[in-house]
């Protein structure tokens, strides 16, 4: 096993660290701009192999980093459930939201497979075309994030049409959350099948629940997904990202199953250090917004974040996505800084 990326991953650390950026495949890329205006709209993006192949395969050609991840979307879930989903210009997602247990009702499993096939050959693609030293990621939203967005028809500040549904119709809501346990179960099992090095699941909205509600909808269908995945691939590493979730950062890397966790920007990283399990690989977690200033700034942090985890299998990464209007010369910048180090 080769691969920087897997080998962090399976325990071993690496100096120095190996790099990938959430959303490194973008509007920030002028090769992305120019392939999203041939392909029509986002959705075409995804379900034409072509461009996703070749939008996935982008930073990677100009930057070398040690993993690409599958150009998809965490919406393509909703869509092969039959839901209308549309991305806007400018506007982000738009979907017809699903606001209690009677819509959810109206979704299925039936279309799903004939749906989602062309990201699924995008993978087959992807996985004979990168190299021995690169990996390939596939990934997923959560149970709870894909609703937030089916709920709320898009995005949302205050979340509380599915706050609403979900702390007024537990039972109904769960509905809803089982059958996206199960979508996701299958998407991410026929990416696997399909050729991906590991997964990542995508919990952005993970910071608005208390407590309580958070272990019902944030761990519970994580851990039934990680286990879905894992009767069918128990190899296959998998990653969790439960932006925003603060101290609740601790039962999420104990109780889900994961293989390593992703660090938002806001974890300290030596409480994160003292109080993760031990041994468990993290990523992370230097502030996107580092890359539209550059400089000595940057540069301090990524030796900040590479000393703090210096005794820990770590992959160097964001705390949350690249920022459309990142200058892509930082991008390298970045990278220079992480590898003149070894
Ligand atoms: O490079 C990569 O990371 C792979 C591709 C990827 C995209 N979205 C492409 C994309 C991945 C992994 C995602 C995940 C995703 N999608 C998340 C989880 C990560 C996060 O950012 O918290 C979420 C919440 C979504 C939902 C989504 N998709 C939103 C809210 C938006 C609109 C916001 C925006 O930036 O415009 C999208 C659209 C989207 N997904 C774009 C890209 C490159 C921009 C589309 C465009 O070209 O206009």
């Amino acid at each position: 096993m080769a691969k920087p990326f897997l080998r962090v991953l399976s325990g071993e650390r690496h100096d120095p660290p190996p790099i990938w950026l959430m959303r490194q495949a973008g509007r920030y890329l002028p090769e992305y701009r120019q392939s999203r205006k041939r392909a029509g709209g986002f959705l075409d993006l995804c379900y034409t192999p072509e461009f996703a192949v070749e939008v996935t395969l982008q930073p990677i050609k100009r930057y070398g980093f040690d993993a690409a991840i599958l150009f998809s979307d965490i919406l393509v879930v909703p869509d092969g459930l039959g839901q209308d989903v549309s991305f806007i210009e400018g506007t982000g997602p738009i979907l017809t939201p699903v606001r209690d247990v009677d819509q959810a009702g109206m979704l299925s499993m039936a279309g799903f497979d004939e749906v989602l096939a062309p990201v699924y050959e995008a993978v087959r693609r992807l996985s004979r075309e990168l190299g021995d030293e690169t990996a390939l990621i596939g990934f997923a939203g959560a149970p709870w994030t894909v609703a937030c967005y089916m709920v709320e028809g898009g995005t949302t500040r205050d979340f509380h049409a599915v706050k609403s549904f979900s702390y007024g119709d537990p039972e109904g809501f769960g509905k809803l959350i089982d059958l996206l346990v199960e979508a996701t179960i299958r998407h991410l099992s026929a990416q696997a099948a399909a050729g991906v090095d590991a997964l990542q699941i995508f919990e952005s909205h993970a910071g608005v629940l208390p407590a309580t509600e958070f272990k019902t909808w944030v761990i519970d269908p994580i851990r039934r997904v990680v286990e879905g995945v894992r009767a069918n691939w128990p190899e296959i590493p998998i990653i969790g990202f439960p932006r925003g979730a603060g101290p609740m950062y601790l039962v999420f890397a104990e109780e889900t199953g994961l293989t390593a966790v992703s660090l938002d920007v806001s974890v300290p990283l030596d409480w994160a250090m003292a109080n993760l399990p031990s041994g468990m690989p993290v990523q992370g977690n230097i502030d996107p917004a580092y890359l539209l200033s550059g400089g000595d700034g940057m540069a301090r942090s990524v030796d900040r974040i590479v000393e703090a985890c210096r005794d820990r299998p770590h992959i160097f990464n964001l705390g949350h996505g690249v920022d459309k209007n990142t200058d892509p010369e930082t991008v390298a910048q970045l990278i220079g800084c992480l590898r003149k180090k070894s």
